[in-house]
């Protein structure tokens, strides 16, 4: 199969969880420090040859088709002023990729929302990335999930180690096999309670497909939340390998930033923060401070 260049993007969530900051605002547009969230996630499929992106939208999502379009009045404002750094800021998200929208009509599960790229992805191996999960730039996981792709032909998820405790919060999988930091899986289940849970193994927001995916979604009826989970789909390409190629599973042991939590949303900002070099020393300096005087 051919290394996949196409990427799926489900932006079509409510952002119940930050309200009320996303009552008229997508939560994809919350920023961490100055750029919207969404704005990683594009330049990390981007920098993985992923350069074709599909959101699959809903309602309401116009501030984030406008991110990634050109805003002329603004362009010639910050040309006439000369100010060139402004400038690149506004035109850089118009230059990631080839953007590409289908609404989803309705949200009704992570499953029936990378059915709605059906046309998009054409019978070709895809990415999806969740726009909640913000990885860390230097540690490479797509780039790693398609090479393992390549090398196995087989749907790859990425995958955590979590403490039990929280396995809840995610799809968990049942390992057969490990090989370096690239885990066999045979089963999964989509928000187990501890006490069921096949592993503390945890999916995260990064998946390969093959393209035999869509066709099981289709099969589906709701799970977990009464949806239609893309997590049901893989337990059953995991069962099947000889039909559907298998899936495989990417661990990962990088930094991870989970924008879709307040807790760790205020993390994220903070450790991103301190990074840049125009914020990060005063910053750090204000925390020290702070934290000496509670
Ligand atoms: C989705 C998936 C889940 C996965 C999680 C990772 O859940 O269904 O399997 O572990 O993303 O972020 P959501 O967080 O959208 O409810």
């Amino acid at each position: 199969m051919k290394t996949p260049t196409k990427a799926v993007i489900p932006v079509a969530g409510l952002g119940t969880r930050f309200l009320p900051a996303t009552k008229a605002m997508p939560k994809e547009m919350l920023p961490l420090v100055d750029k919207p969230v969404i704005q990683y996630v594009v330049e990390e499929s981007v920098r993985s040859g992923l350069t074709d992106i599909l959101f699959v939208t809903g309602r309401d999502k116009y501030a984030l088709e406008n991110h990634f379009d050109s805003a002329e009045a603004l362009e010639s404002r910050l040309e006439e002023k000369g100010d060139d750094e402004k400038l690149a800021l506004v035109q850089n998200p118009t230059h990631l990729g080839n953007i590409h929208y289908v609404r989803q009509g309705g949200a009704k599960g992570l499953g029936h929302a990378v059915l709605a790229s059906r046309s998009f992805t054409g019978g070709e191996p895809f990415a999806v990335l969740l726009g909640d999960d913000v990885i860390e730039e230097s540690s490479h996981l797509l780039e790693r999930m398609i090479e393992v792709f390549v090398e196995t032909q087989s749907s790859v998820v990425a995958l955590v180690e979590v403490p039990m405790t929280e396995i809840h919060k995610y799809g968990s999988v049942k390992p057969a096999g490990q090989n370096g930091d690239v885990v066999s899986v045979s089963d999964f289940v989509e928000k187990p309670k501890a006490e069921v849970a096949p592993s503390n193994y945890a999916v995260i927001g990064r998946y390969i497909l093959r393209p035999e995916i869509l066709d099981i979604i289709e099969t589906l009826e709701p799970g977990a939340g009464g949806e239609i989970q893309l997590t049901d789909a893989l337990a059953i390409a995991a069962r099947n390998p000889e039909t559907s190629g298998g899936v495989v599973g990417v661990l990962f042991s990088g930094e991870r930033y989970d924008a879709g939590d307040k807790l760790e949303y205020l993390k994220a900002t903070i450790q991103l923060a301190t990074k840049r070099d125009d914020l990060g020393a005063d910053l750090l300096t204000w925390m020290k401070h702070f934290i000496a005087d509670k």
